[in-house]
């Protein structure tokens, strides 16, 4: 979906309300920052959509592994800097006093081993005293397996039918997605598969504490059922 689908990524997710999960990750920082700085990455930061509300008030990074998701977020931003790069091991060569990673993008990486690559380069990348906020999937007890999803979207020159049935091995979900697209020129199929990991809360803040952090799960998040975890680098 982040490279050949990437031009429809902000059509299936147009339900989102990033305004709205901006301004709570917004009140977030401000009631926790002390660092006095104003320097925020957006860590797999997709087309960019969270960023024009955060450089409204941070001067604002975006890093992604995807050339087409940042490629767009590219040509809506053009005065932010992006990188591309693995979460896992960017080397940005400088710190920041906030670093979010949204709308469960950390689950891409699958298992505790690499989550915990990416927590201790996340702490290398900020400041003592700075905020990292990470919106997790779904835990493993509460994702149910056979359960049917399906979105659309239904505009005059473009209809996409986007549904999977949620699947999982051990705490592997897969994300099995058929996709009809249909223009006034063509429609067509495509199957676009994802493994993500369904990582527990208490094993996360404890790899957040190993890598430097002061941890903390908040079950009031942005999405319904996946809550944030908060950090602050001690
Ligand atoms: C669900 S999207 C979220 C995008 C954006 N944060 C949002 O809220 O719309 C997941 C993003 O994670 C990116 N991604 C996946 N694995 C990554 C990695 N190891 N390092 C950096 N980005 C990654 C994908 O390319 C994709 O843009």
């Amino acid at each position: 979906m982040y490279q050949d689908l990437a031009e429809y990524y902000d059509e299936i997710y147009s339900y989102k309300d990033y305004a709205a999960e901006a301004g709570k990750v917004i009140a977030l920082i401000k009631s926790n920052l002390k660092t006095g700085g104003n320097k925020l990455l957006d860590a797999a930061c997709g087309t960019g959509k969270h960023i024009g509300y955060f450089k409204q008030h941070y001067d604002v990074t975006g890093v992604d592994i995807s050339d087409k998701m940042l490629g767009l977020a590219k040509e809506r931003y053009p005065d932010v800097q992006f990188h591309q790069a693995d979460m896992m091991n960017m080397k940005l060569g400088r710190d920041f006093d906030v670093l979010v990673c949204l709308f469960s993008s950390i689950a891409h990486l699958k298992t505790y081993k690499n989550l915990n690559k990416a927590l201790k380069n996340f702490s290398r990348h900020l400041k003592k005293g700075g905020v990292l906020i990470i919106e997790p999937f779904i835990e493993p007890d509460k994702y149910i397996a056979g359960a049917l999803f399906a979105d659309m979207v239904n505009r005059p020159e473009l209809k996409i039918t986007r549904m999977n049935i949620s699947k999982r091995k051990k705490d592997i979900a897969t994300l099995d997605f058929h996709w009809l697209i249909g223009t006034p020129k063509n429609i067509s199929y495509y199957r676009d598969r994802h493994e993500v990991g369904l990582f527990d809360i208490e094993k996360f803040k404890k790899l957040m504490a190993e890598a430097g952090f002061d941890a903390a799960f908040l079950k009031d998040g942005l999405l319904k059922d996946r809550g944030l975890f908060l950090g602050i680098k001690n």
